[in-house]
């Protein structure tokens, strides 16, 4: 097997709470490819993270998901970790007692065999790296996890672990919400560092003002709990100048939205 990941989604559908959210996702990331998934809020983008991840609040109903040929819906939260999937949350949790440092520490070694794990002085070394490139203060990595951080400094926080962790599929939802232009540069730049064949990317976004710093391969509209138009970055660059309604109309969507009806 090449080194090159590949994740592959094929008419996935959840519900929440007797919702159906998603409604036929269809998706393939390889290695080296950065995907932007744009769409308006309420469209089930979020979802799709979180049934990625394995988050239990969400009942797959049909369809599959693949990692590198293995099935990721019969894995654990812990094996989805372990087999490189990796998830910046669109809202960070706040961990007290645990430091930033701990948990990164932590984070690494859940990922390696016992006896395999990381010593404290690469750990130290690696995590001053990337500190320094995402201009992080130094003071951090003996806070709180995400305590009391502002919500630039926990998106920066999402794409340390990221750059900590190496995993082969990056799910980063709404990395850029709230973020001054300063931050987004920061931002972009750990993610463009990352960029390699050995590493696939899904951008969820609603702007297109990140992938000004992040070209994306491929970018995906998402609406009514699934991609309902693919395209490159030119597509990105139609919907900020042009917001979402023609695509509405090309399709004859009205409600873009998912999770209002009881079906
Ligand atoms: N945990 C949840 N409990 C109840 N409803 C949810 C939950 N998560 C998502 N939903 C429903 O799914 C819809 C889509 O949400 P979300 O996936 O967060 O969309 P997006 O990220 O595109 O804004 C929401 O409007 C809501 O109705
Ligand atoms: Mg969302």
């Amino acid at each position: 097997m090449s080194n090159r990941p590949q994740l592959v989604i094929r008419d996935l559908k959840a519900k929440v709470e007797d919702k159906d959210i998603l409604k036929g996702v269809n998706l393939e990331v390889n290695g080296g490819e950065i995907h932007a998934i744009m769409g308006p809020n309420g469209t089930g983008k979020s979802t799709l993270a979180s049934v990625l991840m394995g988050h239990p609040t969400y009942e797959v109903t049909a369809g599959e998901v693949q990692l590198d040929g293995q099935d990721v819906l019969e894995m654990e939260v812990d094996e989805r970790a372990k087999a490189g999937l990796f998830l910046a949350m669109q809202y960070p949790s706040e961990i007290s007692g645990v430091t930033n440092a701990d948990f990164l520490r932590s984070a690494i070694n859940a990922k390696r065999e016992e006896g395999n794990e990381i010593s404290l002085m690469k750990f130290i070394r690696e995590l001053d790296k990337k500190m320094d490139l995402l201009e992080i203060d130094s003071s951090f990595s003996q806070r709180y996890l995400n305590e009391g951080f502002s919500g630039g400094e926990k998106k920066r926080n999402e794409i340390l672990q990221m750059m900590m962790l190496d995993p082969r599929i990056a799910i980063l939802d709404e990395i850029d919400s709230g973020l001054d232009i300063d931050a987004l540069k920061v931002v972009a730049k750990g993610v463009n560092e990352k960029r390699s064949p050995e590493l696939g990317v899904i951008i969820i976004t609603h702007y297109q003002r990140l992938l000004n710093y992040i070209k994306p391969d491929f970018v995906h509209v998402f609406m009514q709990g699934k991609v309902v138009k693919s395209g490159g970055p030119e597509l990105a660059e139609r919907l900020e100048a042009e917001g979402y309604d023609w695509v509405k109309e090309e399709l004859g969507i009205e409600d873009e939205t998912v999770g209002h009806a009881q079906v």
